[in-house]
């Protein structure tokens, strides 16, 4: 397992299970490659934002800015005014714990480190230079928005939306996912983007810096407090709750993604030191959740091999193949769960999920 920054840059090959050197390596066996290749056809069509869901490469150029999408998004961008992941641009670096964190890891202003931008800034090319110009903002979950700005905004030449038929209106969605947008609906893509800051895989950033090693983060809880923004198709009248079924899906990708980022966390732990042991522990858990899970859903096949693949490689130290190969199979079965279900049969989890007295944070409105 690379670090972070590094395998953002081949999400592809990373969660296809061929990466680079395996390219290389196979040079001569065209059919592997075209396997690969057909490979990834197949997941791009599945969900075709798969590149931003491994966290697309850290590009300040393709970056817009919070206020360019509240030109439109008034009414999100207030609620997302009063999130942590706004105050953070202010509060974090002055804070102490911040101060403790820069002494331990030898970091002089955090706004200009890239170690502790990619989590908590956006960043932003401003007068040629790569600038954080706000806290965790639209484009850190929607993705980068210089692609799809004007394309999912414009209904393909059409004054007003009505006007627009309907396959016109498919092919701009689809334009824009292509163009790296991550829609609410793409659950697996969504979940990643949290699980890619809401779990530390930087041993040496919670070892040495004393960084927590990540959230207590679960997906229905941690999107439906504070976060919440459902104020677009309501014109801002209403902050539309998450429908059973799809807090039922949300909960089950949440889960499935935990396992797979903790896994993939175990994997790159070199010293049997906090990381190491957080990580596991983590890993741990989520496997637990999971069993429970999917003895509520006995009848889904995915859920199934999910937990047989959490369990098929020891969290132990110097186990990376074995762990990132499970996690690489735990997200190909998670896509099919996506693109399988809808959540409506899966009554059974209600019990599980976290009901409004846990959600982190008070919604708006
Ligand atoms: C020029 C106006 C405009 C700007 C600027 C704009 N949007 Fe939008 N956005 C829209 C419109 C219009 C829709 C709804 C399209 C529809 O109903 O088919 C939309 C829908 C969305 C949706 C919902 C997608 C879905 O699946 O339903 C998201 C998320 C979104 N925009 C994010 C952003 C982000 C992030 C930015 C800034 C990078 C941004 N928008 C900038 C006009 C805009
Ligand atoms: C992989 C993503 C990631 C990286 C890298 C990262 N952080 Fe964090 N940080 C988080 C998350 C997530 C939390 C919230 C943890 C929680 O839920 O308790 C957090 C919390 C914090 C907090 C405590 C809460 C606050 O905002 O005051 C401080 C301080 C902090 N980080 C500083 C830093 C500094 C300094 C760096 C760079 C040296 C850094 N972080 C790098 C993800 C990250
Ligand atoms: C922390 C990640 C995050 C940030 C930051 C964020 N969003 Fe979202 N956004 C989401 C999630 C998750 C949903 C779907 C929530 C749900 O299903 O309940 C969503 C939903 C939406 C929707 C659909 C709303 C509706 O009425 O259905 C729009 C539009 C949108 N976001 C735009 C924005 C804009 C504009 C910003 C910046 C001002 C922004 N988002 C910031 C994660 C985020
Ligand atoms: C770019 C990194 C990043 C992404 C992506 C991200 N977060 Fe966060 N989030 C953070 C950091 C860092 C904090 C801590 C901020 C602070 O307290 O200073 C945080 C804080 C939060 C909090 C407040 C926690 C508290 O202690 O009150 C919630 C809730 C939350 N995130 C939910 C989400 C959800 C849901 C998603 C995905 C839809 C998401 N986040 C995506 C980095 C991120």
């Amino acid at each position: 397992m690379l670090e972070r920054n590094e395998w953002e840059k081949f999400p592809k090959f990373k969660l296809q299970e061929c990466n680079f050197a395996e390219y290389i390596r196979q040079f001569y066996h065209m059919s592997s490659i075209l396997n690969c290749l057909i490979t990834i056809g197949f997941v791009m069509v599945l969900t075709s934002n798969l590149a931003a869901a491994a966290g697309a490469e850290v590009r300040p150029e393709n970056i817009v800015g919070p206020n360019e999408c509240a030109e439109c998004h008034k009414d999100e961008a207030l609620v997302w005014k009063k999130s942590h992941h706004f105050t953070t641009f202010r509060d974090m670096p002055r804070s102490k714990e911040s101060r403790e964190i820069k002494k331990k890891m030898k970091i002089k202003r955090v706004k200009s480190k890239s170690l502790c931008l990619n989590c908590h800034f956006t960043v932003q090319k401003v007068k040629k230079r790569p600038k954080a110009v706000s806290g965790i903002s639209c484009e850190k979950c929607h993705g980068d928005g210089k692609g799809y700005l004007k394309v999912h905004a414009e209904f393909s030449g059409h004054k007003k939306k009505e006007d627009e038929p309907k396959a016109k209106a498919v092919q701009r969605w689809k334009k824009s996912e292509a163009a790296g947008m991550i829609r609410p609906k793409a659950l697996y893509a969504l979940a990643k983007n949290c699980y890619s800051c809401h779990v530390v895989p930087q041993e040496k950033l919670v070892n040495v810096g004393g960084h927590p090693a990540g959230s207590k983060f679960e997906l229905v809880s941690w999107s439906q407090g504070e976060v919440r923004h459902n104020v677009w198709y309501s014109k801002g009248k209403k902050n539309v709750k998450a429908s059973k079924n799809r807090k039922r899906m949300m909960y089950l990708v949440g889960l499935a993604v935990e396992l797979e980022t903790a896994i993939r966390a175990v994997g790159v732990a070199t010293k049997k030191q906090t990381y190491a042991i957080k990580m596991a522990r983590r890993a741990a858990a989520a496997r637990k959740k999971m069993t429970v899970a999917a003895k509520a859903l006995r009848k889904v096949p995915e859920v199934a091999r999910i937990v047989k693949l959490g369990k098929s490689a020891a969290l132990k130290l110097n186990n990376n193949d074995a762990l990132s190969a499970a996690a690489d199979k735990i997200a190909k079965q998670t896509i099919a769960l996506v693109t399988k279900y809808d959540g409506s049969k899966f009554g059974s989890i209600d019990k599980l999920i976290p009901s409004e007295k846990d959600y982190k944070g008070k919604p708006s409105k």
